[in-house]
């Protein structure tokens, strides 16, 4: 009994979980219906920000001419531009791969646009394999992110590749 206890709570964690992520990434899916490319970002990073608690900032840099340039997001005034070879940023930039920095303070070279922030989720978006730019995630918290947020912005950043397609953004 106990056992069959148990698995059930598994199971029924597995579904809430598969569940949970689904429900960011259907309202950002919706919102990327939007045909106008500074319209959907600026919904889409409302949602991502309302919906992980303890964030500090959520949005979009996008490449031009060479760096990375402030899209849109929410938080405070951030950088208006990166450099390819600095910060969080620029290494996702470089590597094409998730910057999941648990303590900002400990990453070299790392950006504080805002003092408060303390751990920082960075996903490229890559379009016909091209990062065209990035989703950046900060929170005032040490280790604030997970497995989870990870997968739902790699969602997000192949959905948001989707819509640059679909609606020739880039
Ligand atoms: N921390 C980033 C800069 C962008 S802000 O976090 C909004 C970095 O080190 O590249």
């Amino acid at each position: 009994m106990v056992q069959l206890l148990f698995i059930c709570f598994i199971l029924a964690t597995l579904c809430y979980d598969f569940f949970m992520n689904s429900i960011l990434n259907q309202q950002i899916c919706a919102l990327l219906e939007e045909s106008d490319m500074i319209a959907a970002l600026s919904n889409v990073s409302a949602a991502i920000k309302m919906s992980y608690a303890n964030t500090n900032w959520a949005g979009f840099y996008l490449v031009k001419d060479g760096e990375l340039v402030l899209g849109p997001f929410q938080g405070k005034p951030a950088c208006t531009r990166i450099p390819f070879d600095k910060g969080v940023c620029g290494k996702c930039y470089r590597t094409k791969e998730v910057q999941r920095i648990d303590d900002v303070l400990a990453f070299p070279g790392h950006i504080a646009c805002d003092s408060d922030s303390r751990s920082e989720l960075c996903v490229p978006i890559i379009v016909n394999n091209v990062c065209i730019g990035e989703i950046d995630i900060d929170a005032p918290i040490a280790s604030r992110f997970s497995e989870k947020e990870e997968k739902e912005m790699l969602q997000a950043s192949w959905d948001i590749a989707q819509a640059c397609l679909q609606h020739h953004w880039f």
